[in-house]
């Protein structure tokens, strides 16, 4: 897909930005602080409904107003839509073709993109939720269904992990309900289970290869680590083992007041070879890592949207020795729409720059391409 137009007013340092983009290399460059990762942003909540860089839709909003939105029309082979996000006063609206999408799950999904920010490098050094998190994210813009099981096992989540507390307060002796609770958070679990273990599947099916062509080195891999023994991924399978797993632990769970079971205590680490980079690895090896599992994922969305998602890679070149930044240039610059922020064009291949459209950003302006 192609994003051939982005228009925003009132996003973040932007009173107004309209942008035709390239179908294939973007360049936003700027000194710092001068708003090319707002750019990038933008089109990622365009895509997302929310940001990667704040929970709060007021810091989007350009400071001393009171909205904000941004529009971009989209073109997936001879078939183009327009999409758009405004937050007024608090209510968040997206439109598709100007209709107003009530639920934003019918919305997401409609643009796809793969953001490589210089924050990813926490998603190898962080806590195990940001690792998860990731993980939501990418099978949310893949899979609607995702989206739905996943807001529902959180509920019952909660109400579960509540019932358990009451249970060793006041000790209720009708544990049914708990029961209840049980089969149906199993029922959202197993699916969860089975997307994300058959997601890092794929991503292993790529990630190898592609971290060679980048760095020259062997075998980057992925571990999916969780406290119950999934021996096979089929959600039938799964469930019985979670049945086995709930009953054999009910006892335990009760005097924890929670669910210590499920997808919600799962994590991942990278491996190469047999050393977890996040313990072993340089900084540049975590950036290529990550870099690397941006990359696995175009194929998978390929394969899930018959589309190739938009690539956008901000600050992706520091950091990077040049043997380095020339094997990326050369593996991205291909058939997929990229933009990407540089603070100059220094370095940039003249490969790249020769397919590419150039914008410079100052102080909350787009000044001439050029
Ligand atoms: N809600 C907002 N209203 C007005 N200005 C904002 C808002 N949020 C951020 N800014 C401003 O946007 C600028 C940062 O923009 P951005 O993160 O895009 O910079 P950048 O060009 O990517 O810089 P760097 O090269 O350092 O990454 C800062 O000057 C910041 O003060
Ligand atoms: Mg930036």
């Amino acid at each position: 897909m192609i994003l051939t137009k982005i228009n925003a007013v009132n996003f973040r340092n932007y009173k107004k930005f309209n942008i035709k983009l390239n179908d294939k290399v973007n360049i936003f460059i700027g000194n710092n602080a001068q708003g090319k990762t707002n750019i990038l942003e933008s089109i990622y909540v365009l895509a997302l409904t929310k940001s990667y860089r704040t929970n709060y839709d007021d810091n989007l909003k350009r400071k001393g107003s009171d909205s904000y939105k941004i529009k971009g029309d989209i073109k997936v082979g001879k078939y183009s839509k327009s999409l758009e996000i405004s937050v007024l006063n608090g209510e968040k609206k997206v439109f598709i073709n100007n209709t107003n999408i009530k639920k934003i799950s019918d919305y997401v999904s409609n643009l796809n993109v793969i953001l490589f920010s210089p924050e990813d490098v926490e998603t190898i050094k962080g806590a195990p939720t940001v690792r998860r998190e990731l993980l939501n994210i990418e099978m949310s813009q893949l899979y609607q269904k995702f989206i739905k099981n996943y807001n529902e096992y959180n509920k019952i989540l909660k109400m579960r992990n509540d019932y358990l507390k009451l249970i060793y307060t006041n000790s209720i002796s009708d544990d049914r309900y708990l029961d209840v609770l049980t089969n149906n958070l199993i029922d959202r679990a197993a699916y969860i289970y089975e997307q994300r273990l058959l997601f890092i599947d794929k991503i292993n099916n790529n990630i190898g290869n592609i971290f060679k062509v980048l760095t020259g080195s062997d075998n980057l891999r992925i571990v999916y680590e969780t406290n119950v023994d999934i021996l096979d991924i089929d959600q039938e399978k799964i469930k019985d083992i979670l049945k086995e797993k709930y009953r054999k632990n009910k006892q335990k769970e009760i005097m924890a007041g929670m669910t210590l079971y499920g997808p919600h205590r799962d994590d991942y680490h990278f491996y190469i070879n047999d050393a977890d980079i996040k313990l072993y690895g340089s900084q540049g090896q975590q950036k290529m890592a990550m870099i690397a599992f941006k990359l696995s994922e175009i194929s998978i969305f390929e394969e899930a949207t018959e589309t190739k998602p938009l690539l956008l890679l901000d600050d992706i070149f520091s950091e990077l020795d040049k043997t380095k930044r020339n094997r990326l240039i050369n593996y991205i610059n291909d058939d997929i729409q990229v933009i990407i922020t540089a603070n100059d064009t220094v370095g940039i291949s003249k490969k790249l720059l020769e397919n590419a459209t150039i914008f410079r950003i100052e102080n909350g302006e787009i000044k001439d391409k050029g």
